[in-house]
């Protein structure tokens, strides 16, 4: 038991991967397939408030970036229950978890999709918040979840640059377009900020995490590298971030921001966020309706295989 400690600290040390077949403490397994579940159901419930406007998309063009963007949700949501399943738990189980609330997924998907402008806003915002975050995890020490990484965030880049694309075309158009922009701006803002998780001084499992190379980046840090990110894009597009405390510091080098409202993702978490309930009712209904589908794959895996024998 001593050996295999010390060679999953060491595997750990010398900055290489922990693989399925290695040896892990029951703690870092259990922090892996929370993360992993937590993530794979954040990209799931994410497909439904851009989802939502794939039948009211205003061209075939835009149309058919949003589906294909949609789509990359779900995929990523299949790699990463495949790479929770490497760790010995499996998609149905982690399924009936998020459907019972026993485990979560990102607050942001809780907000409503109001207009148009948001798909661009979730896009610019949301999936580069996300990129901030997963960037890093590329490297994460989990082997499965740091591949899985590495395409997911390929494709969150071209959610990003697609969305900022939607924006730049809406602020060129005309003043009830440009306005539903900063509309969503002023909306999305703070949820993004919100998404790297509370202030390190509250985040009892960053530095297990950080000690275990799960995490590379503290959630301030990650927020920071956002933010600074984020302004000169702001100005590029026109519009204004909601927050009179923005400005750079000279001195940090870095722009300070104004304080976030804590309580409200508290409140979004504990699942009084404005969609909370209709995100998991739709997510509860599209499970049941797939039952069928599940009961047909598994009895065309009973037939092969029973052909197999004979
Ligand atoms: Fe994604
Ligand atoms: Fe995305």
């Amino acid at each position: 038991m001593a050996d295999l400690q010390e060679h999953f600290d060491r595997t750990i040390a010398r900055d290489q991967r922990v693989e399925p077949r290695d040896w892990m403490p029951d703690g870092y397994r259990g922090t892996m397939i929370r993360q992993i579940a937590q993530h794979a159901h954040s990209e799931i419930i994410g497909m439904q408030p851009e989802g939502a406007w794939i039948t009211r998309a205003p061209s075939l063009r835009r149309k058919a970036i949003l589906l294909a963007k949609v789509q990359d949700e779900a995929g990523h949501g299949l790699y990463l229950y495949s790479a929770a399943e490497t760790l010995g738990t499996d998609r149905a189980e982690l399924t009936g978890k998020l459907i019972e609330g026993r485990q979560k997924y990102s607050s942001i998907f809780n907000y409503p999709t109001l207009s148009y402008a948001d798909v661009g806003v979730i896009g610019w915002l949301v999936d580069g918040a996300a990129i901030c975050n997963q960037v890093p995890l590329c490297r994460s020490s989990y082997g499965p979840y740091a591949r899985a990484m590495i395409r997911i965030c390929k494709e969150e880049s071209f959610h990003q640059r697609q969305g900022y694309e939607l924006l730049m075309t809406m602020m060129a158009g005309t003043p009830a377009q440009r306005d539903m922009v900063q509309d969503a701006v002023d909306r999305w803002w703070w949820p993004s900020l919100m998404m790297f998780g509370p202030p390190d001084h509250a985040s009892p499992n960053t530095e297990r995490s950080m000690a275990w190379k799960i995490k590379r980046h503290t959630n301030d840090e990650l927020r920071q590298r956002f933010v600074d990110m984020t302004v000169p894009q702001a100005e590029a597009l026109g519009v204004t971030l909601p927050d009179p405390g923005l400005r750079w510091n000279p001195e940090r080098g870095h722009h300070d921001f104004g304080p976030i409202d804590w309580s409200e993702l508290q409140r979004v978490i504990s699942g009084n966020g404005p969609c909370n309930a209709e995100r998991m009712a739709v997510r509860r209904a599209a499970h049941e309706d797939g039952a069928w589908v599940r009961e047909a794959a598994a009895a065309y895996a009973r037939k092969t295989r029973d052909g197999e024998a004979a």
